[in-house]
């Protein structure tokens, strides 16, 4: 039997090349290997999100997204994390196993908290309590599917070492093994991708090439891309260029090495540069764009993909709350 992999999505909109080589690509690579699942984090995004049209529109936004990067539902489980009442169900056994101090370690809480201290507030002040426990819902996730493995950046591992501890302290008190206790699968650091501005690529740094931004407004963004002052007749250092980072990216190393060349013969500005990573992004993004725009252009299919996805993850979902249910007592 193959090894279940499962990867939490937090719906964000506007997704950019630095998420889909750091973080899409890699999880769509896991179904080659793992029985995979992915889900839309939806009620994870209610602690911070309360806007109701913001929220119903990046929920589609970002299923269509990956969808679009070429996520099949037909071959893994992809759903809505509130379309499985039993996640809700198995986070309240779960929370009977939870020692509130844990959840006080917890950073993100931590942070939040501190903040407030500096700021002379009260410690909890505008810290609601889906933030607070954050961690044991996303260990529901986890755990539900009996996943072996969830591929997180560093700054999830925290959470998944939650994950595993509450299900320690279940199977401990059982005597036996209820739950999977599931495994990080950190990602080495992966290639930084870097932004406009050479710094890692980031929405908070407002350095982005959007995904899914029609081919006009992709030129024009990679345009942006800042460069040194030096002339067209110049040698360039390839390696120290973001736009030839970029580049690779997106060609083969026939195309790389060609390029490379132009850079250190000189007689190549930055201009023309940009012209021709826009050539090769274009030439990549063009499909994804497209299909991204057909699923957006029909929402009841997008739906009912979606829904699919969670009638086949709920038996699964019910029968491990069923089989923890029994284990506890509560068993009719
Ligand atoms: N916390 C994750 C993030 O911020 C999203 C997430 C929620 C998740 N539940 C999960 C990831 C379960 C992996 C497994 O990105």
């Amino acid at each position: 039997m193959r090894k279940i992999s499962l990867t939490g999505i937090k719906p964000t909109g506007d997704l950019h090349i630095g998420n889909y080589f750091g973080a899409i690509k890699p999880a769509l690579e896991l179904a080659k290997e793992y029985d995979a699942r992915y889900f839309i984090a939806d009620y994870h995004a209610l602690n911070t999100m309360k806007d109701s049209k913001e929220l119903s529109t990046t929920i589609r936004q970002v299923a269509a997204g990956w969808l679009a990067c070429g996520l099949d539902p037909e071959k893994v489980i992809f759903y809505r994390q509130s379309s499985i009442p039993e996640v809700f169900e198995l986070t309240t056994m779960l929370m009977s196993f939870t020692a509130k101090g844990l959840m006080n370690r917890a950073h993100a809480y931590k942070a939040a908290a501190a903040e407030n201290n500096e700021k002379g507030e009260d410690t909890d002040s505008g810290i609601n309590m889906g933030l607070f426990t954050y961690p044991i819902l996303m260990a529901a996730d986890i755990i539900i599917f009996d996943s072996d493995i969830v591929p997180v950046g560093k700054d999830q591992v925290q959470h998944i070492e939650m994950a595993q501890d509450i299900a320690q302290s279940v199977n401990a008190n059982y005597g036996k093994q209820i739950l999977k206790v599931p495994m990080a699968g950190v990602q080495e650091d992966s290639a930084v991708i870097p932004g406009l501005d050479g710094r890692k690529m980031s929405k908070s740094y407002n350095n982005v090439i959007p995904l899914f931004a029609p081919e006009k407004q992709l030129r024009k963004t990679i345009m942006r891309i800042t460069t040194n002052s030096q002339t067209v007749e110049e040698s360039k250092n390839p390696d120290e260029s973001q736009i030839y980072q970029l580049y690779k990216l997106f060609t083969d190393s026939n195309e790389q090495a060609a390029l490379a060349l132009r850079y250190r013969e000189g007689g190549m500005g930055w201009g023309e540069a940009k012209e021709e990573l826009f050539r090769v992004v274009n030439r990549c993004l063009s499909p994804i764009r497209e299909k991204y725009n057909e699923i957006m252009a029909d929402i009841p299919s997008l739906d009912k993909i979606l829904q699919q996805g969670a009638e086949k993850a709920r038996p699964i979902a019910a029968a491990t709350v069923n089989r923890f249910r029994k284990a506890v007592g509560i068993d009719l």
